[in-house]
C-alpha cells in the first residue's frame, strides 16, 4: 500500500521531463496515485507532454489539452474529468506564465498593461479558477498544491512581473485555504529553489541565480524537481492533513539566509 493508494487526481504543467509537475507526478505515482494530466494547446505541446508521461510509465494515459487561459478550456477539462473519472482527491497547478521580454533587469517598470495582467491570469488566477472546478469533483474533501518562488516576496532582479504574480498566487492560497477548509479540502503552495525548466531560463539572468544559490543555501546545493516532488507528495497524502494554506519552502534552506 502506497501513502496515495486509492487516490485520483490532475497534474497540470508537464511540458517535458524537467519540468517540476513531472518529479510531482513521478511520486505521486511511486506511491499509487491515479493521475490525469493535460497540456498546452498544440501538436508539439502534446507530444512533448506524452513523451513523458509515457517515461513515467503510465499505460493509456488520461491527457488532454487546456490553455488555462480559456474558460472554456478548462469547464471541458472539469467536465471530462468529472464524467469519465468521477471524484478526484488531488489537483497540482504547475503553471506560470509572462512574456520573457519583461523578465530581464530593468525591465519591471516600463512593464505593459497586458503583459502584467496576462502573467497574473496565467500565473495566479487560474489557481482560484481550477480550485473552484476541482472542488466540485472533491465531495470527501482533497488537497491542491500550486507553485511559487521567493521572487514572490523579495525582489529578485529579473524575476519582475512573475514576482508580483507569485505574490498574489501565494495570497490566493491563503484565501482558497479559508473558504475550502470548511469542505475538508486542504490548498498549499511550494515554494522551490530554482531548477532548470524552459519556463526558467526565460528568466534574465537564471544561471546566476542557479549559481548564487548554490553557494548560499545552508545546503550549499540547487535543488532537483524529486525535492518538490516528495515534498508536493507530502502535503497531497493524509500525512498532512493537518496543514493548509501554508507556503513550504523546499529550497535548501536559501530563504532564511540574512546574507
Ligand atoms: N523552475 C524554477 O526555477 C521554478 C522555481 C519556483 C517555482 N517554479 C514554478 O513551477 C511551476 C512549473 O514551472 P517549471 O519550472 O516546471 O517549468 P515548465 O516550463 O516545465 O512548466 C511550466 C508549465 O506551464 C504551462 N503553461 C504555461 N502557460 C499555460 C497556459 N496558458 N495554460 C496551461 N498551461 C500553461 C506550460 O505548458 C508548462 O507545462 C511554475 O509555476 C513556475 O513558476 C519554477
Amino acid at each position: 500500500m502506497g501513502l496515495m493508494s486509492g487516490k485520483r487526481g490532475l497534474v497540470t504543467g508537464i511540458a517535458n521531463d524537467h519540468s517540476f509537475a513531472y518529479s510531482i507526478a513521478q511520486s505521486l505515482l511511486r506511491e499509487g496515485a491515479q493521475c490525469c494530466f493535460t497540456h498546452l494547446p498544440g501538436e508539439k505541446m502534446e507530444r512533448r507532454c506524452r513523451g513523458a508521461v509515457e517515461k513515467l510509465g503510465v499505460a493509456n494515459p488520461w491527457i488532454v489539452s487546456m490553455d488555462a487561459g480559456s474558460d472554456a478550456d478548462l469547464d471541458n477539462v472539469f467536465a471530462r474529468l468529472g464524467a469519465e473519472c468521477g471524484s478526484i482527491d488531488f489537483l497540482v497547478h504547475s503553471i506560470a506564465f509572462a512574456d520573457k521580454d519583461w523578465l530581464k533587469e530593468g525591465k519591471f517598470t516600463s512593464t505593459p498593461r497586458n503583459v502584467y495582467t496576462q502573467a497574473m491570469d496565467i500565473s495566479a488566477y487560474t489557481y482560484a479558477a481550477m480550485a473552484n472546478r476541482a472542488a466540485a469533483l472533491m465531495p470527501n474533501g482533497g488537497s491542491m498544491v500550486a507553485l511559487s518562488y521567493y521572487g514572490a516576496e523579495k525582489a529578485v532582479p529579473g524575476y519582475n512581473v512573475m514576482g508580483v504574480a507569485k505574490a498574489a498566487l501565494e495570497a490566493t492560497n491563503r484565501y482558497l485555504a479559508l473558504e475550502l477548509g470548511q469542505r475538508n479540502i486542504r490548498v498549499n503552495t511550494i515554494s522551490g529553489g530554482p531548477l532548470k525548466t524552459l519556463s526558467a531560463m526565460a528568466v534574465g539572468g537564471f544561471g546566476d541565480i542557479l549559481d548564487w544559490v548554490e553557494k548560499k543555501a545552508p545546503l550549499r546545493r540547487n535543488i532537483a524537481g524529486s525535492d518538490v516532488g516528495d515534498a508536493s507528495l507530502f502535503l497531497l497524502s493524509d500525512l498532512a492533513r493537518g496543514v493548509t494554506g501554508q507556503v513550504l519552502y523546499v529550497d535548501n534552506g536559501y530563504s532564511i539566509v540574512g546574507l
